[in-house]
Parts: C-alpha cells; sequence; structure tokens
C-alpha cells in the first residue's frame, strides 16, 4: 500500500514555494523596518504550557492538540498549536525583561491543529507572528495595527481585508460580565448547539462567536462587553481607536468578536477577507497583559499577533510569482567532446554569481536550443567542436532586448564578462 502524507499536512511544491518565500521575505523586511527581531523556539513544548496559557477549557487544548508523552514516559509533549505560548516560555527562561525593557519578536514556522480539514483550515498550517513585550501605552496596540493595516493594504495590495476591533477588558471585570452571560443565556440552553452547552458551564465568553446559525439568534440578545468595560479599560480601548483614526486606519467595531484563547485581556482583533470563504480570518491577536506573570515570570504587559501564511498566500496568489526564476543562461554542448568544457565553465560561471543550467539531456542542438527557449532562460550558450577551434562561442538572447542578435564572446572571457554582467 502506498503510504500518504497525515491528512491536514501539505506538500509545498516547488511550483509554490515562490509565492511562499515572496510573502516571507516581505514580512522579514517589514518586521525588521518597524524594530522586531526574529525568534525561533522548538516545535514541541510540555503540555501544560499550553494549558496553562491558552486555556484547558478552550478547543485547542480541550480537542485539539497533538500530545504524546516522550520516550521517558514521565513528560506530557505537545505540537505547538501556535506561538505565543513558546514564545513568553522563551521570553521568561531567558530573563529577557532584565535585558530589554521592551521587546519586540518575530516569528515564521509550522503550528499543528488536529481541526476539521477544509478549505483554509489545515492540521499544519504556518502563522507569521509577533510579539511584544513591555509596553502597557495604548500606542503600541495601535503601532501593531498600523504595521498590520501597511501590510494587507500596501506591501500585499489587499485592499479588501478588513480590521474588526473589540476590546475584552480587564480581567478583574470579566466574572460580572460572565455572570450577565450566563444569566441571559442559561434559558436558552436547550436550543444552543453541543458546544455552546458545554461553553456555558466552562468558557461562555465563545458563545458569543458561534458560527452555528442556530446559535447566532440566540446570541444577538446577549449582553456585550463594553457595557462592563472598568474605566482604564475603557479609556486605554479611546487612545488606540483615537490613534487608529489619527493614522487613517480603518477598522469595525465587533462586540461580539471574542477570541479562541484564554489569555487575551483589551485590545482583540482579526483581519478578514470575504475572499476566503468560511475561514475568514487571516490574522488574530491581541494583549496578554496577565500571561507573563500566569507562567512564572515577572508582570509584564504584552501584545500579539498570529497570521496565517496559507490564507494569505491564497490572498496574494495573483501578485506573487508563481514559478521559480528561470536560470539567466542555458548552456548546450555541441557534442561529446565539448560537454567537458561546458561542465567546468557551468561551475566557474554558477562560482562567479551566474545563474546557469547545463542541458544534461544533450541530444542534437536544435532540441537543445528549443529546451533552453522553453527553459526561460534569457540566453542560450551553445560551445561545440568549432567553438573550441575558434575560442569564441555566440551569446544568443532567448527574449527581451536584444533577441536574436547574438553576441559574439571569447570562451576565455565568458566567466569575467557575464559574472561581472550580472553583478
Ligand atoms: P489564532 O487566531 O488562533 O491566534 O490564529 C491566528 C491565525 O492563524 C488565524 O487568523 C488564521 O489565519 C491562522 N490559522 C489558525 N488555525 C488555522 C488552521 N487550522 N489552518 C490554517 N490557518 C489557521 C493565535 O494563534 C495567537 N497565538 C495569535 C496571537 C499572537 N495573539 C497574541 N499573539
Amino acid at each position: 500500500m502506498k503510504i500518504r502524507g497525515v491528512k491536514g499536512m501539505n506538500d509545498l511544491l516547488p511550483t509554490e514555494n515562490p509565492a511562499w518565500a515572496w510573502v516571507e521575505e516581505r514580512f522579514r523586511e517589514v518586521f525588521g523596518r518597524y524594530g522586531y527581531s526574529e525568534v525561533r523556539t522548538p516545535i514541541v513544548e510540555e503540555t501544560a504550557l499550553f494549558a496553562r496559557s491558552i486555556g484547558d477549557s478552550t478547543d485547542i487544548v480541550g480537542k485539539e492538540m497533538y500530545t504524546f508523552g516522550d520516550r521517558s514516559g514521565k513528560k506530557s509533549l505537545s505540537l505547538r498549536p501556535e506561538g505565543t505560548a513558546g514564545a513568553v516560555r522563551a521570553y521568561i527562561e531567558h530573563s529577557w525583561s532584565g535585558r530589554e525593557p521592551v521587546a519586540k519578536w518575530w516569528y515564521m514556522g509550522p503550528m499543528y491543529r488536529y481541526e476539521r480539514v477544509q478549505a483554509g483550515r489545515y492540521r499544519q498550517f504556518h502563522q507569521a507572528g509577533a510579539e511584544i513585550f513591555g509596553v502597557a501605552d495604548p500606542a503600541i496596540d495601535a503601532e501593531l495595527l498600523v504595521m498590520l493595516d501597511y501590510l494587507f493594504r500596501e506591501v500585499f495590495s489587499l485592499p479588501g481585508v478588513e480590521l474588526r476591533l473589540n476590546s475584552l477588558g480587564d480581567a478583574e471585570a470579566r466574572p460580572a460580565y460572565l455572570a450577565a452571560l450566563r444569566e441571559v443565556m442559561s434559558p436558552h440552553r436547550e436550543a444552543l448547539c453541543a458546544d455552546c452547552q458545554r461553553r456555558l458551564e466552562t468558557n461562555p465568553l465563545r458563545l458569543l462567536d458561534c458560527k452555528v446559525p442556530t446559535c447566532q439568534p440566540l446570541v444577538e440578545g446577549a449582553p456585550t462587553l463594553d457595557a462592563y468595560l472598568g474605566d482604564e479599560a475603557r479609556a486605554h480601548f479611546e487612545a488606540v481607536k483615537g490613534l487608529l483614526d489619527a493614522a487613517g486606519v480603518a477598522y469595525t467595531l465587533s462586540p461580539r468578536l471574542v477570541r479562541g484563547l484564554d489569555y487575551y485581556n483589551r485590545t482583540c482583533f482579526e483581519f478578514v477577507s470575504g475572499d476566503l470563504g468560511a475561514q475568514n480570518a487571516v490574522c488574530g491577536g491581541g494583549r496578554y497583559d496577565g500571561l507573563v506573570k500566569t507562567l512564572g515570570g515577572p508582570d509584564v504587559p504584552a501584545i500579539g499577533f498570529g497570521l496565517g501564511l496559507e490564507r494569505l498566500v491564497s490572498l496574494v496568489s495573483e501578485a506573487a510569482p508563481s514559478a521559480p526564476a528561470p536560470a539567466l543562461v542555458m548552456i548546450s554542448a555541441g557534442d561529446d567532446e565539448s560537454f567537458q568544457r561546458c561542465f567546468r565553465l557551468t561551475d566557474a560561471l554558477r562560482r562567479a554569481g551566474v545563474s546557469v543550467d547545463l542541458d544534461l539531456r544533450r541530444g542534437s542542438v536544435r532540441s537543445q536550443m528549443k529546451r533552453a527557449d522553453k527553459s526561460g532562460a534569457t540566453y542560450a550558450l551553445v560551445i561545440g567542436e568549432r567553438e573550441l577551434e575558434e575560442g569564441e562561442a555566440a551569446l544568443k538572447p532567448l527574449r527581451g532586448e536584444g533577441e536574436g542578435r547574438p553576441v559574439r564572446l571569447e570562451l576565455e572571457a565568458l566567466v569575467a564578462a557575464l559574472g561581472e554582467g550580472a553583478a
């Protein structure tokens, strides 16, 4: 029986990777410009880290993690379902708050969730994300959102991506709100979906963003968090909105926007696109001021986001390159005697910084020229018996300026000529 890849875990083939690389390069560049440094944490962490940060009662921890014992049988480990928990663990473990009062970290990499697979939802997916530690000021919330708005609108030319914004308030105000929510929703218990019946007990906040059609009208009448925000949380949210308005960043207030992870407080947000179908969130994040302390670190405020790269790549597919760049020069040997010279020349040119391909299928010059043309190379260079005798070969432009007008070059000077040209 043929062994197939694991369901929901995709191969990224050579035809897809130019678009991925294009997206990743842009992230690296923009993160650098906005003052972020890269962090790489392991894909595997202790299960307890995710349970304590994302929350025991969340879908992610309750039913979506890939969890296994290590060989000693003493530790429960999990593949990371997201990047924040590992970043916070590393921040604490390396006493980073003592090194840098403000740390701006970014990461990119695979995450794992055992979810129901559908378009845009996978079991291995990739996120580009960032976490900022040490700033309580609402200006950092706005700065983060301004950067994301710039990325979507200008860098990736996606004007259809919309920012949805909410404040979850502070932890102190949460119990009063949850009590009110339970009171209003409990009489509807029987009409709620099975997940929401469970959430009513364990995590009532998640009732608000249930996507099941029969739950939605029931939730419409539920109280929203905005009436329960404390004075400080309200002032914080007003300041964030004020800065976004001043920066010309458009947003929609979404009082029912809650997130699937428990660590958030105050500002939370998602960027959604109508072009993504049911899985419309391309990015999500928010503040998590209590998490560093909860995990045993100092009392340091924090905020961050995670952005789904599969979803982003599907949105930018038209603007991004769809094929690997062809070689600049395709070299063809006229006959077996010349092949050795071509072989050496190819390597010398590659070392001189020129992207070169050598036709290893050989055969007639005619068929090699056809292949050179099809390969997308800019130039073809044929070296055969005659070229070796004359010490010269014709560099033939296959496309663009000069097409059909070969340039004669001395074989001895080829590396210098093309190497310089490429520089
Ligand atoms: P999240 O909303 O769970 O947040 O995930 C962020 C993004 O990852 C989503 O908006 C979506 O684009 C993508 N994503 C999530 N699950 C899948 C999946 N199964 N298949 C494809 N894409 C997916 C977090 O992960 C938080 N750690 C974000 C954060 C960072 N908050 C603060 N700092």
